[in-house]
This record gives C-alpha cells, structure tokens and sequence, in this order.
C-alpha cells in the first residue's frame, strides 16, 4: 500500500488586517504520497507559503482536516505541533535563515541543539551532509563568508540533519542565479530518488519541472492544469 504523508481536506485560512478579512486558503484538498516529489506554483500572493506554513505545522488552517504521518493534526497545540516540526519536518527558505554568527557547521548542528540532544555522531554526520553538498572546505565559514548557492546548500544540509520524512522548501532558488538554481535542484531530485518526500513552492516552471507532480493554487483553490 501507498503510505500518504500528508492529507488535507478542504483547508481554509483568512487573513485579518484590522476589519478587513482576506481568505487566502478557500477549500485546499491535497494528497501527498511517501517519496513524492511536488511543486506547488502560482502567482505571487495566490498563498503559496501561507499553504507550505501549515503543511510544514508553523501555521494552522482556520477550518478543515490535516492528517500528516497518519495523525491528524489540525487540532494539535503549539508545542505538540512542535515537537512533531522538530523531528519530522525539514524547512528550506528562499533567503535560507541562516544564524550569521555561526559557521556552517554549527548551522547544520543547530536543530539538533534548540532540541538539547547533541552527540558525537550528529557531529560526524554534519560532516558528511556538508561533503555531500560540496562544502567540506567550508565548514568553518560563516554564513557571510559564502555564496548563495553555498548558504542553501549550508540550509539543506541542516534540514537534513534530523532525518526529515518531510523536505519543505518555499523558493529555495528564488534568491540565485542560474548556475547554483540547478545545483540545488539536482540536490533535491537526488534526495527525492533516494525517499525523500518534498513539497515545493516556486513560481519558476524552469524549476518546477524539476518535480514530478505540479499543482497550481489560483484564488484559494487548486485549479486543474
Ligand atoms: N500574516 C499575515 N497577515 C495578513 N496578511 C497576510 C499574512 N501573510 C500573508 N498575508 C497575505 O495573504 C496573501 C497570500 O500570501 P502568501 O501566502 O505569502 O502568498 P505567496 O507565497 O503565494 O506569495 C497575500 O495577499 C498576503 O499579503
Ligand atoms: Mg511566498
């Protein structure tokens, strides 16, 4: 049988900005499979990352049912939802969120930190994600010391580092050039082949590609391509 990671069900979120309220999210249905590889597209303000933040368990949804993992999730509180983040749930950005005061090897170690278990094998692993992504020479640089390209790749690698079923990222090229763009995303196909789930948001079909599925969010819904 094929194991759905995450299911949700007619998923709504408004936005209110003093009396003025703005459904972003208006009936989300989507059902993600194990070892999938998803891009989520739409124009700019159609509430992609709205989306990625409560598949990703930093948001919730106003109404509607999530289940991830097989556990429902919708009506969890904050530090149950994080405590299933924290240990299921790796998170890629755009401008990749790095601490800029530590290197790129604490950066990876720094998940494992805030959740106060930290062994000599988490050190070694860092290790070999960095020089999987290319970065052992740079291990001991910090975040301003290096690229673009290199600070995701840096970012990816500390999404890794707890062993992640779940790879979230929002326009994790939206902030490089061409070059690093394919770098990453030959990363993530590589991660994807080797089990990894990942949901993507970008508004680049040169990237979107990359997936194996696209869905598109057009007013608060899903539109059939
Ligand atoms: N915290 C917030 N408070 C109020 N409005 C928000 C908030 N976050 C997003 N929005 C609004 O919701 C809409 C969708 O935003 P977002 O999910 O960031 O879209 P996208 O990622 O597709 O560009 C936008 O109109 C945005 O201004
Ligand atoms: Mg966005």
């Amino acid at each position: 049988m094929v194991e759905k990671l995450v299911i949700l069900k007619n998923i709504t979120k408004t936005y209110k900005t003093g009396k003025i309220a703005y459904q972003v999210l208006k009936g989300i249905n989507l059902e993600v499979e194990e070892k999938e590889f998803l891009a989520i597209m739409g124009a700019s303000g159609s509430g992609k990352t709205t989306l990625l933040n409560i598949i990703g368990l930093l948001d919730k949804p106003d109404s509607g049912i999530y289940i991830f993992d097989g556990q429902e999730v919708s009506k969890l509180n904050k530090n149950d939802l994080a405590y299933i983040r924290n240990r299921k749930i790796g998170f890629v950005f755009q401008a990749f969120h790095l601490v800029p005061w530590a290197t790129a090897l604490e950066n990876v170690l720094m998940p494992l930190l805030y959740r106060g278990v930290f062994k000599k094998e988490d050190e070694e692993r860092a290790l070999q994600l960095l020089t999987r992504l290319g970065l052992e020479k740079r291990m001991n640089a910090k975040p301003s010391e290096l690229s673009g390209g290199e600070q995701q790749r840096v970012a990816i690698a500390r999404a890794l580092i707890t062993h992640p079923k779940l790879l979230l990222a929002d326009e994790p090229t939206g902030n490089l050039d061409s070059k690093s763009s394919q770098e990453v995303m030959k990363i993530f196909k590589e991660l994807n082949e080797e089990g990894l789930t990942i949901i993507m948001v970008t508004h680049d079909p040169e990237i979107a590609k990359f997936a194996q599925r696209i869905k598109i969010i057009k007013d608060g819904v899903f539109v059939e391509k």
